[in-house]
């Protein structure tokens, strides 16, 4: 018997979830045809056997054909949808994890250009920010057709299985009913508190009427939009008090904030360096004041948080969504004592921004999350042992040795510096970044356990790789700082990570030019801009941090945002050359021939990485395989066996930034899909 608050059961009506942890719903933009299938199914099937208490699967899926899927929703009006629910619903019920699915109509948060191209709809004609729509202004036939989509696509649920549905009011259509700031309708859906919470009492009847009474319904809702002229704290209190009178719904799921902005967005799900659980104690508040059951989620990455909030009684249920992303086996490590096991989620909103790009939802270090029908979160012992020799400990480098030690092969790590963690180590250097070297001190404890042998301060050559003996050499040296530009003068500048590393300090007025739109350029912009420089960011594309998401751009923002700060998109960097004692930097554009000139004491570069490969190229001749990966035995999961020399005397491979300069979640991915078979 478990004492732990976390693994208490919790009963909701007639249904036992068997512990307190949830993962809210999330859509990963992983449907295919706007169906949950297999990779669906596996993806919650995998915290399910793990020992998940809930999992409210989809998010936002669209209960009409006028809400379209904006990040790859699941189409909730279909009724193709019934048996890929049954099926996801069957392969977590059988693991005990109770299943439910978010519905929604995204309202004005969605674009007319997408699925049917039909008009966005909301309460007024204002529009939202982020998605950029105008919408229509609802019409009396239109609001009798989504109160029946609400009502059908409830029915489909319940059809499939499923132990419950959430409504989500929070920057979506239904409570864009209920803010003075997204109603304009008249009487009787405008107006007083009661007529703006008509449209959800009449959708939440239609549902009733559907589904019966036994049916888990609940509302995942904003009790504080946070906006001036916005529902207020106290319209939050009251609505949830008529929510759990209406005597039609099960459960809150609190929120405060409001998502029309990416900053507004930021703030109800916070990035990393923003501080952990910012809204658990106002889901408290609404927990006493209701005393009704409530589920709350918003940075809660730990188990030491989670158990705080179950313990303390704020909430009954607490979401651990990231956190999950991250590490699908936290219920099980928890209940096998192995709670420093647990693979931290470092607040990346990798994930995140990746739907709002169109993209699938990838952990930043877990390449095994939304893979899971071919990449495995867990790995086989392999059938023959071999000596792995891995050059290279940052995020790519201990990935392969993490995995190798995990198959039983015996590992040796080779690192130039005098600590792991490469780029990501630098990156760390900046405070609000520093969670990041969760992705490090993750792998090193992992790499430590698993009897990882790891060298430091060793800049390895052939004779230091050979004196090992390997069966497997993995190159995974990263890369440097791409400094052979401008054409001229490019003595003069320093490079976005000689300000990052402290090695360069700020001058007085700087001019940073940046031809990525990467981390390095924007950290290393915040702390010129930290030092009261006066700093003019300039770069050749149209837009400016064009690698940096939505999300991951708002405390960039909130940092830059300032008056010795200027952003100038569409120009390029000439050359550099010294006038007097200052640098004069001559600018042109690929708009147009243009050649004007900015004076300033600093030019900060950033033009990417070049690969770190000597070593690579210099073992090539003595590897069976001279390096060469065969791509199709790779996507197929199937080891690599080219054996193109036969005086070869080990396999040889290189990943991440030594390849081809990509992200933390490339490195990470090279590295699991290769040696996961070696
Ligand atoms: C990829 C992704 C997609 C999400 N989509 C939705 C959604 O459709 N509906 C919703 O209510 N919340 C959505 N969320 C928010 C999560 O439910 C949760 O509130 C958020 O991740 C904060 O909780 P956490 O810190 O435990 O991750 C999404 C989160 C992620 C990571
Ligand atoms: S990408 Fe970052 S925020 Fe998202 S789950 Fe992974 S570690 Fe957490």
């Amino acid at each position: 018997m478990h004492h732990d608050p976390l693994l208490q059961p919790f009963k909701l009506k007639h249904l036992t979830l068997r512990n307190r942890l949830m993962m809210t719903s999330h859509e990963p933009a992983y449907p295919e045809d706007g169906m949950p299938k297999a990779l669906y199914r596996e993806y919650h099937a995998e915290r399910a056997r793990a020992g998940l208490g809930l999992t409210m699967t989809a998010g936002s899926a669209a209960v009409s054909r006028d809400s379209p899927p904006v990040f790859n929703n699941v189409l909730a009006y279909k009724d193709e949808v019934v048996p890929w629910l049954a099926e996801l619903a069957d392969a977590c019920h059988e693991h005990g994890t109770a299943v439910m699915i978010q519905l929604t109509h995204l309202g004005r948060r969605t674009r007319w250009d997408k699925g049917d191209w039909l008009p966005a709809l909301s309460a007024s004609h204002q529009r939202e920010v982020s998605h950029r729509a105008f919408p229509k202004m609802m019409e009396d036939w239109d609001i009798e057709r989504v109160i029946k989509d609400y009502a059908d696509a409830a029915e489909r649920m319940k059809a499939a299985g499923l132990d419950g549905i959430e409504l989500q009011a929070y920057g979506h259509l239904m409570d864009q009913f209920w803010s003075p700031l997204t109603n304009t309708l008249d009487a009787p859906y405008g107006g007083s508190l009661d007529n703006r919470l008509r449209f959800t009492m009449e959708v939440l009847a239609a549902i009733r009427q559907r589904v019966g009474e036994e049916f888990i319904v609940g509302i995942r809702y904003t009790g504080d939009e946070m906006l001036e002229g916005g529902l207020t704290p106290q319209d939050g209190m009251e609505i949830s008090r008529r929510l759990k009178t209406s005597g039609m719904v099960d459960f809150l799921n609190v929120l405060r904030g409001h998502i029309d902005t990416d900053p507004g967005l930021t703030d109800v799900i916070p990035i990393q360096g923003m501080p952990s659980a910012p809204h658990l104690d106002f889901a408290g508040e609404i927990r006493r004041e209701v005393d009704f059951p409530t589920f709350h989620g918003a940075k809660v990455q730990d188990v030491a948080t989670a158990r705080h909030a179950i313990a303390s009684g704020k909430v009954d249920v607490i979401g651990m969504t990231r956190a999950h992303m991250a590490d699908p086996h936290i219920v099980r490590k928890l209940v096998e004592g192995r709670e420093d096991e647990i693979r931290p989620c470092v607040g990346a909103n990798y994930c995140l921004d990746r739907i709002y790009q169109g993209g699938a939802a990838y952990c930043i270090h877990n390449a095994a999350t939304g893979r899971e029908t071919s990449m495995p979160h867990q790995h086989d012992t392999a059938e023959h042992k071999r000596r792995f020799v891995i050059v290279g400990a940052g995020a790519g480098g201990l990935e392969a040795a993490r995995v190798a030690a995990e198959r039983g092969h015996q590992v040796v790590v080779l690192e130039a510096a005098g600590d792991a963690g490469g780029q990501i180590r630098l990156t760390a250097q900046s405070e609000r970044r520093r969670e990041m070297m969760g992705i490090i001190d993750w792998r090193l404890a992992r790499a430590k356990a698993l009897g990882v042998e790891i060298h430091y301060n060793l800049w390895a050559e052939v004779e230091d790789v050979l004196a090992h003996a390997p069966d497997v050499v993995i190159i995974a040296t990263g890369g440097f700082p791409a400094d052979d530009q401008p054409a001229q003068g490019h003595e003069l500048v320093v490079g976005s990570w000689d300000i990052l590393s402290g090695h360069a300090k700020p001058g007085k007025k700087v001019l940073l030019y940046d031809e990525i739109g990467d981390h390095a350029a924007l950290q290393a912009a915040e702390v010129i801009a930290d030092s009261g420089a006066e700093l003019e960011i300039m770069t050749p594309d149209r837009t400016f941090a064009a690698d940096i998401m939505a999300m991951n751009l708002v405390p960039y923002m909130r940092a830059l945002q300032r008056p010795n700060v200027t952003l100038t998109p569409t120009y390029r960097l000439a050359s550099v050359n010294r006038d007097g004692d200052q640098l004069l930097a001559s600018i042109t554009s690929d708009y147009q021939p243009l050649d004007f000139h900015r004076h300033c004491d600093q030019v900060v570069v950033n033009y990417g990485i070049t690969p770190t490969a000597d070593l690579y190229f210099d073992l090539k001749a003595l590897a069976s395989n001279g390096g060469a990966v065969d791509h199709d035995r790779l996507i197929a999961g199937n080891p690599q066996t080219l054996d193109t020399n036969p005086d070869g005397r080990f396999q040889l491979f290189r990943i991440g930034d030594a390849v081809e300069p990509r992200n933390t979640h490339a490195a990470i991915y090279d590295a699991l899909r290769l040696v996961k078979d070696l």
